[in-house]
């Protein structure tokens, strides 16, 4: 691996700990105005500081995101589908290379369907994106996508799926927690990132988040468990403490519990 691309990693997946706490604010490229990021700027920028890195489209980058951030950026560069539309999984890529680039971005993340009907032109996509990756230093982040039509959310499908964007060549992939998550971990050879997923009570996000951390995640990539909670500042604080200090979940939920009344 050159050393741009080891570097870009680093500003990703923090070295002093190997773990990385990344905000994703990327689900308006196929959900429109999402609950809680109707207006990205007023979402994004209060929580920046808390976050390693931002996850998000090149569109709201450029409109809703302060160049003096100190966030690297992981830039979504698959869509071209929409929740209104025929089949999610018809994903192509929307972000050309350069751009990336021309973002500054530290890496650029793109789904892929397997078991889906567009299984091939999805994992196509991911082999394109890795080639191209390359030639510029740029580390890609394979999100294995989960839904009704795919397979169950369990650690045999999970496990298939990371395991082939791995294969593929992607540098990190960001994948769901499951019963049995350690087993995805173990046959997956680059390090994973949890998704949060659908809104959950803020101590079972911590506890998602702990259970990640403890069956070998790197980290998390989560957006809605942070920003549609009530206290958002609160929510990621109290993730980094899991990720970056190794606390429990207790120990984390009690952090939540303690800057919720301190607000
Ligand atoms: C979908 C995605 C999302 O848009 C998003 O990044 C998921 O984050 P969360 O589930 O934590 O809200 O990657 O595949």
């Amino acid at each position: 691996m050159d050393w741009g691309l080891r570097n870009r990693l680093a500003r990703i997946i923090m070295p002093d700990t190997g773990r990385s706490v990344m905000l994703a604010v990327d689900h308006g490229y196929f959900l429109g105005p999402t609950s809680r990021l109707e207006v990205p700027r007023k979402t994004i920028m209060p929580l920046a500081p808390y976050a390693d890195a931002l996850m998000l489209t090149r569109g709201i980058l450029r409109s809703s995101i302060d160049t003096s951030v100190h966030n690297s950026i992981v830039l979504r560069v698959s869509g071209g589908t929409s929740i209104v539309g025929e089949d999610l999984s018809n994903e192509g890529l929307i972000t050309a290379m350069d751009d990336a680039v021309r973002c500054n971005a530290s890496g650029v993340a793109l789904s892929i369907f397997v078991g889906s009907k567009h299984e091939r032109q999805t994992l196509l996509a991911l082999s394109q994106l890795v080639d191209e990756g390359h030639k510029v230093g740029m580390p890609v982040l394979a999100v294995t996508a989960v839904g009704k039509e795919l397979g169950k959310r369990d650690a045999r499908y999970l496990s298939l799926a990371s395991r082939i964007a791995a294969e593929i060549g992607a540098h990190v992939v960001k994948t769901y927690y499951c019963d049995g998550f350690e087993k995805v971990v173990e046959s997956c050879p680059v390090p994973i990132v949890v998704a949060g997923g659908p809104k959950l009570t803020e101590k079972d996000a911590l506890e998602l988040t702990f259970n990640s951390i403890k069956a070998g995640a790197v980290g998390v990539d989560m957006g809605r468990n942070i920003w549609q909670s009530d206290n958002p500042i609160p929510m990621i604080k109290a993730v980094r403490k899991i990720v970056h200090e190794d606390a429990t979940a207790k120990q984390g939920y009690d952090l939540y519990k303690k800057l919720c009344k301190e607000k």
